[in-house]
């Protein structure tokens, strides 16, 4: 347990610093991958549904004026898979917030899934399940940080997030 939360926030900390770098100059923060199982890398777009699929979406965009989400992340096809490697579309993601009510968000074509910031909308802690055709990979802990990737990256202890 401890081990994962070093290495979640080890994997914050650099998605932080990249972030600030884009403050500076707006192609800095664009890194290809490197380990991309699906071999399929997604280009250097700025303002995109499709940017930076495995990124920190949320810590990105509230030091850099992007969206403002409540929950965000990328289903990608590695464990280990690297930002910007793009993952997979068409994939239902569930969160089951505190209360029970259920939010379902489906991936676009880079793997991404994104939920606008509404206040109130999502009480924490919640659950997340992710299906595809009958499958499913649940998380066995509730969580209250909503950008997903900065757990799930390609150094963090659960590695990325998975197709069934
Ligand atoms: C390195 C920083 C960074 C990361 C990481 C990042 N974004 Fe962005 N994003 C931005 C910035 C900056 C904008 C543009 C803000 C503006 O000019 O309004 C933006 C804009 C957007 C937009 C708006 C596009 C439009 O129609 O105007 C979407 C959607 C978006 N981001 C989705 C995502 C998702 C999903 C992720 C994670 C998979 C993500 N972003 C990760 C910086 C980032
Ligand atoms: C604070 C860190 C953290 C955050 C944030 C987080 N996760 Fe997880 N996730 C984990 C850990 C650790 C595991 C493995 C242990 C477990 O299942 O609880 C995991 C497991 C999973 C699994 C099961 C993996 C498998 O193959 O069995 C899925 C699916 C998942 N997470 C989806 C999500 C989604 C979707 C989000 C964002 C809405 C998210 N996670 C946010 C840490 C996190």
């Amino acid at each position: 347990m401890t081990l994962g939360l070093r290495a979640a926030s080890a994997a914050t900390v650099v998605a932080l610093a990249l972030g600030a770098a884009g403050c500076e100059d707006e192609d800095s923060d664009y890194v290809p991958p490197e380990v991309c199982a699906s071999g399929d890398v997604a280009p250097d777009l700025e303002e995109s549904p499709l940017m930076r699929p495995g990124g920190d979406c949320i810590g990105c965009h509230a030091a850099d004026e992007g969206p403002s989400y409540d929950l965000a992340g990328t289903v990608m096809v590695g464990a280990d898979d690297d930002t910007n490697c793009n993952g997979v579309g068409g994939i239902a993601v569930e969160i089951t917030d505190a209360h029970g009510a259920v939010l379902t968000l489906a991936t676009n074509a880079a793997g991404n899934f994104f939920h606008e910031l509404q206040a109130g909308a999502v009480a924490l802690p919640y659950t997340a399940r992710v299906l595809y055709q009958g499958r499913v990979r649940a998380m066995a802990s509730a969580q209250t940080e909503g950008s997903c990737n900065t757990c799930h990256s390609d150094t963090g202890a659960p590695g990325r997030i998975l197709v069934p």
